[in-house]
């Protein structure tokens, strides 16, 4: 029989992935969002829908005490940039929650709690790559809130023997990712700026880096972690692969009719120079691995971009 899942900003990219796929395998799915990047369009048929601020009391109130088999909090605010612009509203919207949701997980008698933490919570570091053990050195109010939930987490599970397990995404791209929202999604920025403006606006230096990973990969992890039975424990969600700016833009201009203009302007606070992620641990523990290579995914990602940018074009039925 099917289980009840709650799943936090499922009108949002890594949100509705989870969100499909669990209806796919028989679940019932009923999220929390107030569509401040999402999209109404985008919430899978047959979810439920709690339109509201999941850092609000009143609004987790609305879920009448109703008993999950799992919390999967994904809903947040993912941009580096906008915490500098608005830390009350970082902290509240990606730390607060998470302390709301956790406490409605324990009252109610929830046993797992899977987070979409960030890889941003290393900062930098040489050598780049990062495993779960590397010394955590936030570089934004993004990050700190992140990791504070992270920790938040561990404490419940420690205190009330809940499952708690904190996924740290690295890059992850695809389609379905908001192309509208240039503040945050590298892949997704440039490539909506080279579709729409035929100018790339890249903040910050070329040779920076990143650890891409395709949104089926992501969504296949938060499934895998799914099976956790007890325990706070945190994993790297990542390919193990550099992939610098320059290349992603190549990627990009070389799959689109030119010319596409590329331009540099000064970095945004808190940004990270690059690191990437080890992700033995992940295999070992959930036994998840990646599957999708970065050009195969942009491949994929590009032509969806390209037909949803057309005039009349549905992007929920793209997506
Ligand atoms: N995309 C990435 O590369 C990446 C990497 C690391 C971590 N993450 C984390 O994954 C999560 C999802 O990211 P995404 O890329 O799908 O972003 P997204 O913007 O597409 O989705 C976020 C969703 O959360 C909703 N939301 C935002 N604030 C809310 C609030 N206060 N109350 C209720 N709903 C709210 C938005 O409306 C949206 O539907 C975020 O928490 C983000 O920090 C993303």
């Amino acid at each position: 029989m099917g289980k009840q899942y709650l799943v936090t900003g499922a009108a949002g990219f890594i949100g509705a992935a989870v969100a499909q796929k669990l209806l796919e395998f028989g679940n019932k799915v009923i999220t929390i969002d107030n569509l401040f990047t999402g999209k109404l369009e985008r919430v899978p048929e047959n979810v439920e829908l709690i339109e509201g601020s999941v850092f609000d009391k009143q609004v987790i109130d609305k879920l009448n005490g109703r008993c999950f088999d799992a919390i999967i909090h994904i809903a947040g605010q993912s941009s580096g940039e906008v915490s500098f612009e608005n830390p009350v509203y970082d902290l509240q919207t990606n730390c607060q929650s998470t302390l709301l949701l956790l406490d409605y997980a324990q009252k109610t008698g929830c046993k797992k709690f899977l987070y979409a933490s960030t890889m941003s919570v290393y900062g930098d570091h040489t050598p780049p790559e990062c495993s779960e053990s590397t010394e955590l050195l936030p570089k934004s109010f993004y990050a700190v809130g992140k990791l504070a939930s992270e920790h938040y987490m561990r404490i419940y599970s420690q205190q009330f023997d809940m499952a708690c397990t904190a996924l740290r995404l690295f890059n992850t791209y695809g389609v379905g990712q908001n192309m509208s929202n240039l503040k945050q999604g590298m892949a997704s920025i440039y490539l909506a700026m080279a579709i729409n403006r035929h100018i790339i606006t890249v903040k910050g230096s070329k040779d920076r880096f990143r650890d891409f990973v395709y949104i089926d990969d992501v969504v296949d992890a938060f499934l895998k972690a799914l099976a956790r039975e007890r325990g706070y424990d945190s994993f790297n969600i990542c390919t193990g692969r550099a992939i610098t700016v320059e290349q992603v833009i190549k990627t990009i201009t070389s799959r689109l009719p030119g010319p596409i203009n590329v331009t540099y302007t000064d970095g945004t606070p808190g940004d990270q120079f690059g690191i990437y992620g080890n992700n033995s641990k992940a295999k070992d523990s959930i036994d998840w691995e990646p599957h999708w290579m970065f050009e195969d995914g942009m491949d994929k990602m590009i032509k969806w971009a390209v037909i949803s940018a057309q005039p009349g074009s549905s992007e929920k039925e793209l997506g």
